[in-house]
C-alpha cells in the first residue's frame, strides 16, 4: 500500500519522520523521496553518498513504460537486511518537471503483490510540481505537523486544500491523518487532533540527539535504536500501517481516477 507524507508551512520533520518510520516499518518498505524540491536522504543519513539510481534515472529509463518492473533496480538499502529501501529523490534543479506523477503513483500503488509498502515523502504541500496524483492514490495521506498554535493554524489551511485534492472515494477524505512532531510543545497530540478534526496516527518527540542521525548523518551511537525518537517511530509505524490497511482495502474496491483526469494536476503549470 502507498502512504503519502506531506507537511504544511512551518512544520519541518517530513524527511526525518519518514526515515524513522521506514526504519521501523512492520513489513518491507520503500521510502520514496518524491519531494519535487529534491532528495536529501543520501546526502544526510547516507553521509554524502553519491546519488545512485533514484527517481530521476528511473523516470528516464522507464520513459517508454515498465516503470514498476524497473523500480527495484533504482533502490538502495537503508538497513543491512534490505527490509527498508530508498528510492533516492531528484538531484537536478527543475527535474520534477519531467516526472509523470500519475504513472509513478500507479506503479508505487501496485507493489502489493511484492508485499512491499511505500512511504512517499512528498515534501511541502504548496511546492511547485507537488505530486498530487500520489496523494490521490494513497491509502493514507499523513500531514506532518508541529504542536504549536502557528503550526496547527498552517495545518488547518492545508487540510482544507487537501480535502479538495482528494477524490470523494471511501478512502479519499478518510485517508487524511496527522503525525505530530514535538507533542506537548505545547499542545498534546490529542489536542492537535481535536483542533484539526482528524485522527492522529502517531507522535514523534523532539529528539535533539537522534533526529540529526537521520537528517544529517550524525554518528548514531550505541543507544540510537533505543532513543525516544526510534521508540515512538515503532509505535507510530505500527499504528499508521494499521490505519492505512483499513483504507487500503476500501480503496482496492473503488475505481481509480484515470490518467486523463489527473495527468495535468502538477503544480506550476
Ligand atoms: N523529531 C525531531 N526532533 C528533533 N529535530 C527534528 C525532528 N524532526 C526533524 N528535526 C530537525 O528538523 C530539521 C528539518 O527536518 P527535515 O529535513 O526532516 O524536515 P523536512 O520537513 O523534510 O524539510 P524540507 O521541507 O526542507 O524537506 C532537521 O535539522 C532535523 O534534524
Ligand atoms: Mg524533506
Amino acid at each position: 500500500m502507498l502512504i503519502a507524507l506531506t507537511s504544511a508551512k512551518g512544520s519541518p520533520g517530513v524527511t526525518t519522520g519518514g526515515l524513522a518510520l521506514a526504519l521501523s516499518w512492520p513489513r518491507r518498505v520503500i521510502l520514496a523521496e518524491l519531494d519535487p524540491a529534491g532528495g536529501e536522504v543520501l546526502a544526510g543519513y547516507g553521509r554524502a553518498q553519491l546519488p545512485v539510481g533514484g527517481l530521476g534515472e528511473l523516470a528516464f529509463a522507464a520513459r517508454r513504460g515498465g516503470l514498476g518492473q524497473q523500480l527495484f533496480a533504482h533502490l538502495v538499502r537503508l538497513d543491512g537486511a534490505g527490509r527498508a529501501l530508498l528510492l533516492p529523490g531528484l538531484v537536478e534543479p527543475g527535474a520534477a518537471r519531467g516526472i509523470d506523477w500519475t504513472r509513478l503513483a500507479a506503479a508505487l500503488a501496485g507493489l502489493d503483490e511484492q508485499a512491499t509498502d511505500v512511504l512517499a515523502d512528498c515534501g511541502r504541500l504548496r511546492a511547485e510540481r507537488f505530486p498530487i496524483p500520489v496523494l490521490q492514490r494513497a491509502a493514507a495521506v499523513v500531514l506532518v505537523t508541529g504542536s504549536t498554535l502557528r503550526a496547527v493554524h498552517a495545518a488547518k489551511l492545508s487540510i482544507a486544500e487537501l480535502r479538495t485534492l482528494l477524490p470523494e472515494t471511501p478512502a479519499g477524505g478518510g485517508a487524511l491523518c496527522a503525525l505530530v512532531v514535538g507533542p506537548g510543545e505545547p499542545y498534546t497530540a490529542g489536542e492537535v487532533g481535536d483542533a484539526l478534526g482528524m485522527p492522529v496516527v502517531g507522535a514523534l518527540p523532539r529528539d535533539r540527539k537522534a533526529a540529526p542521525v537521520l537528517s544529517d548523518g550524525a554518528p548514531a551511537g550505541r543507544l540510537f535504536a533505543q532513543s525516544a525518537l526510534l521508540r515512538a517511530a515503532r509505535t507510530a509505524a505500527a499504528d499508521l500501517a494499521e490505519f492505512a490497511a483499513a483504507r487500503h482495502d476500501r480503496l482496492a474496491a473503488t475505481p481509480q481516477p484515470t490518467s486523463a483526469s489527473t495527468a495535468g494536476s502538477s503544480r506550476g503549470r
